[in-house]
């Protein structure tokens, strides 16, 4: 994908509201999970609506390349078999996880407690986002790593032969070292230990079960502590992946500014470690109705009907980022749109994000009129007082930055430009086609020529 020259794209304010009933690609991170743990199973696992972006298919390359059959079906369903826990073997080329800080991250705990060799690198976004909080506790497995100064990618890992269960406090608030230590755990003898100082996404602990693992999860201080038995049998088990909640956001970001827009989305996945966004913009008076609630492969799912609605500014504390982690861009364009001024509070992590987003955000909302600071952590937005849009967006190799700029330009008072539409392909392939089938103006410079 990096091989393409980069894609100018323009998204115009609509002129009227967005219509129409739709389904968003499927979640990126029970995809991952998805291809990882049926490769960790023995015989066949049958995933449906898988996310075919750019970085799941740089798991299923991954998991490929050691050793499970990994077959694509057409439209989504995929097949994995796999040989069992501990019968991965050492690749016989460098793994290149592209983009993915979480395939990245995880596939260095299922590493880690294999006995065999890897190298792994990935794109120049991901080679600047820190490994060391997986490489620092995975190391007590026996697992030797090897890296860049920093702790960057390219690195390289001698999986432990004997793996070490692990006990561990997380240092900060993130699914991904959890899952990588959770992976790590289920080849090593005994009891792997983690405790979350917040909860986070539990999408590995709900396929852990589904696969015949065997943990508990109790609640400790405001987190959970999680215990997993290694070495358990894992079998063969059918997944459907629900519709991305974070992808969901751009089109229902977009259906609430735009006035005369009523949209459904179906089938959106609805974990409510993954819903803070939802819950936040109905603090901000959306109008979003929740139908047809259900439970697919262990996850809660359902359809989101959104009406345009009159947004008002919110303040938003730091203990909801985890169930919100990537829907910060969104939310802001949100937030600049709306009544009176936004604090989005405690934003630190973004900064590790495929970009600093921290900064690129405020960069976005500025090169578009919007009167934004930051203080500290904390995002400060003071609502529509400017007239929006008319920047040329940089969106530093940050799929969820585009689409962010795309969706502000589609609900401000003049264009908004990217500079490079390709990196949306990462997470949600055939953005551009579905919001223009709800009606959005949106121009790809090559499709132009
Ligand atoms: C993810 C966890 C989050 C999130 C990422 C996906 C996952 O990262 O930002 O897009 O699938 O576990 P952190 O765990 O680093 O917060």
């Amino acid at each position: 994908m990096t091989q393409r020259a980069p894609i100018l794209a323009q998204a115009r304010p609509a002129t009227t509201g967005l219509t129409g009933k739709i389904r968003v690609p499927g979640d990126k991170s029970i995809s991952h999970r998805a291809l990882m743990f049926a490769a960790l199973a023995v015989g066949t696992s049958r995933i449906t609506g898988l996310l075919e972006g750019e970085d799941v298919l740089r798991t299923a390359a991954a998991m490929r390349a050691l050793g499970a059959s990994v077959t694509n079906h057409g439209a989504g369903v995929w097949s994995v078999t796999g040989l069992g826990l501990g019968a991965l073997q050492t690749p016989d080329d460098v793994l290149d996880m592209g983009n993915s800080g979480t395939a990245a991250r995880l596939l260095c705990g299922v590493l880690a407690s294999h006995d065999l060799f890897a190298v792994m690198t990935g794109d120049a976004s991901l080679r600047r986002r820190p490994m060391r909080r997986v490489i620092e506790p995975l190391a007590a497995s026996g697992a030797m790593f090897a890296a860049r100064p920093g702790d960057f990618l390219p690195l390289s890992v001698k999986g432990a032969a004997e793996a070490m269960p692990l006990t561990y406090r997380l240092p900060v608030a993130s699914a991904q070292v959890k899952s990588a230590l959770l992976l790590a755990g289920l080849n090593a003898r005994g009891i792997t230990s983690i405790e979350e100082p917040e909860p986070t996404r539990d999408h590995s602990e709900h396929m852990l079960r589904h696969f015949g693992a065997h943990l508990t999860i109790e609640p400790c201080g405001d987190g959970r502590l999680i215990r997993l038995t290694g070495q358990p049998e894992l079998t063969a088990a059918d997944i459907a992946v629900p519709g991305d909640p974070s992808s969901a956001a751009f089109p229902i970001v977009a259906a609430l500014l735009i006035a005369g827009s009523r949209i459904t989305i179906e089938a959106v996945g609805l974990n409510p470690l993954r819903t803070g966004l939802f819950t936040t913009l109905q603090e901000m008076g959306a109008d979003l109705s929740f139908s047809h609630h259900r439970i697919e492969g262990g996850e809660p799912v359902g359809d989101i009907t959104v009406t345009a609605s009159a947004l008002r500014g919110v303040d938003v504390s730091a203990d909801r980022a985890p169930s919100m982690i990537d829907e910060y861009p969104i939310l802001a364009i949100a937030c600049a749109c709306a009544a009176g001024p936004s604090r989005l509070r405690g934003l630190g992590e973004l900064r590790v994000k495929e970009s600093d987003r921290l900064s690129a955000t405020l960069a976005l909302l500025q090169a578009n009129g919007a009167a934004v600071s930051l203080e500290g952590d904390d995002l400060i937005i003071a609502g529509a007082v400017n007239k929006l849009g008319g920047g040329m967006v940089e969106t530093r190799m940050d799929h969820r930055l585009a689409m962010s700029a795309l969706v502000l330009g589609l609900a401000a008072d003049d264009p908004v430009q990217i500079d490079d539409a390709r990196f949306i392909d990462t997470s949600f392939p055939g953005f551009v086609p579905l919001m223009r089938s709800l009606g959005a103006t949106i121009t790809l410079a090559d499709e132009a020529a």
